[in-house]
């Protein structure tokens, strides 16, 4: 019988060990608690609390599972419940009785609450690191096709031409606002519990500054019953992750999109493409597509935090062990979907000759028409229906625009004069200089500006 069953006189029925561990997904924990234990010991030792050769005897032991987990020879066992319980029954089997001085001033409840936030803390410079290259891939398809201008789209109906590259620095803003977000959460997971014991703190005169510090936290819990309880980090990384993967599927619907036969303005390496089974011509967007899906997968895990954390007493209850798989889950869905989609978006390439032929088609410029009349001196609401008019006209003979002659333009406004050949979607781009906007000069700032964001990340800034 397990030390955790002191008091009980039968050990727990099968089906209670099965439903009541945590060792089949947070065995994961297990780098996180080592240190953690390291830490707590040698703070134990500095404090007289127990002896500096002792400690040396604890550390060694737990240096050396580390290495038997590392190697897959520890055999995790679920009568021991959780990652904690077994590595320190390891530890005891292995140096005798001095590893039962491990757990002096630490209960699992202030354990677990540290391994998770280092986790965390892992698990969010890892995501920066992997939004920074999704980024920089971002940019290089925006330079390599600098000069393509494609259709913007409103309703996904043709609007008004916008540079390929200000579409794609658009998802450059979103994910910065991303990378944002998980700095902030940063800040909140980066706080050091232990010390706080089961819910009161401890009786020992521990050095909690000195945990911190060992650890690399830069700062530490102000409340035990909080700190035991709160699982605010793992929502908000959570929550960062959803709103990161909605971005990541607008992306992926456009590149789905892009890559049908009815848009064709892109072609997916065949690295990055699959086959169908029964239709030879196919080459299909799966990634895209699984990138959509997943989506689904990380708002469920934040919707099921949320509601596992919904009115909880304080402190401690074992419904929040239920918080790790999805914040797993979440933490892996988000890092591989952002690793393959880098990938797979510095592999396509971009048809520019086919993006060109729809920017000639579906009257893009009519905004344009409509600001010429204006600055000719008619009202914009006048210039908007005489333009419509216009538009159904040629759309009804079948013309582009620019296939219209002066006369027939002439029918619907005096205004309209030889000038009106010069209104391109070169003319219309290069009109929208304001900030933000998609005037070659503002998309060269754009570019630049991110380029330095980048550098400055990389450099460590
Ligand atoms: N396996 C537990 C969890 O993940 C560790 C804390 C257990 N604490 C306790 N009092 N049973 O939440």
């Amino acid at each position: 019988m397990s030390h955790i069953r002191g008091r009980f006189h039968k050990d727990a029925d099968e089906s209670v060990v099965k439903y009541t561990a945590s060792i089949p997904f947070d065995w994961r924990l297990y780098r996180h608690d080592i240190a953690g234990s390291i830490a707590h010991v040698r703070m134990l030792a500095r404090q007289g609390i127990i002896l500096e050769k002792e400690t040396e005897v604890i550390v060694q032991g737990l240096i050396a599972i580390g290495e038997e987990i590392e190697q897959g020879k520890f055999q995790f066992k679920p009568e021991l419940d959780d990652v904690h319980m077994n590595i320190e029954s390891r530890l005891v089997e292995m140096i005798g009785e001095v590893g039962g001085k491990l757990h002096t001033a630490r209960s699992r409840n202030d354990q677990v609450a540290l391994d998770l936030r280092l986790f965390a803390k892992e698990a969010i410079s890892n995501t920066l690191v992997r939004l920074r290259e999704f980024q920089q891939a971002l940019i290089s398809l925006a330079e390599v096709n600098k000069s393509v201008i494609m259709p913007g789209y409103t309703h996904l109906q043709p609007a008004q031409p916008v540079f390929l590259a200000h579409h794609l620095l658009a998802y450059f803003e979103m994910l910065q606002r991303d990378i944002d977000r998980f700095n902030d959460c940063l800040k909140r997971t980066d706080v050091m519990p232990l010390g706080s014991g089961a819910l009161a703190g401890v009786t020992y005169k521990i050095d909690r500054d000195f945990l911190a510090r060992e650890l690399g936290f830069s700062q530490i819990s102000n409340n035990s019953m909080d700190a035991v309880s709160d699982r605010d980090f793992v929502v908000e990384y959570e929550a960062a992750a959803s709103l990161c993967m909605m971005h990541l599927s607008r992306l992926a619907e456009e590149i789905i999109l892009w890559s049908s036969a009815e848009f064709d303005f892109i072609e997916l390496d065949e690295a990055y493409a699959t086959g169908s089974s029964i239709m030879p011509q196919k080459k299909n967007p799966d990634v895209a597509e699984l990138v959509r899906g997943k989506t689904g997968r990380v708002y469920g895990r934040l919707v099921a935090l949320l509601t596992m954390m919904k009115a909880l007493p304080l402190a401690y209850n074992r419904d929040m062990q239920e918080d790790k798989e999805g914040f797993f889950d979440t933490v892996d869905t988000l890092l591989v979907t952002l690793e393959v989609f880098t990938g797979m978006v510095k592999t396509l390439w971009i048809k520019a000759e086919n993006i060109g032929l729809r920017v000639k088609q579906g009257y893009i410029l009519a905004t344009d028409l409509a600001d010429y009349l204006v600055k000719k001196g008619e009202p914009f609401r006048n210039s908007h229906h005489i333009v419509a008019r216009l538009v159904s006209y040629a759309a009804e003979k079948g013309k582009l625009l620019s296939e219209i002659s002066l006369a027939d333009y002439q029918e619907f406004s005096p205004l309209f004069d030889e000038d009106i050949y010069s209104v391109t979607a070169e003319s219309s781009i290069a009109a929208r200089d304001v900030t933000g906007g998609t005037a070659p000069g503002q998309v060269d700032r754009a570019l630049t500006a991110a380029k330095k964001i980048i550098r400055e990340f990389r450099s460590g800034k």
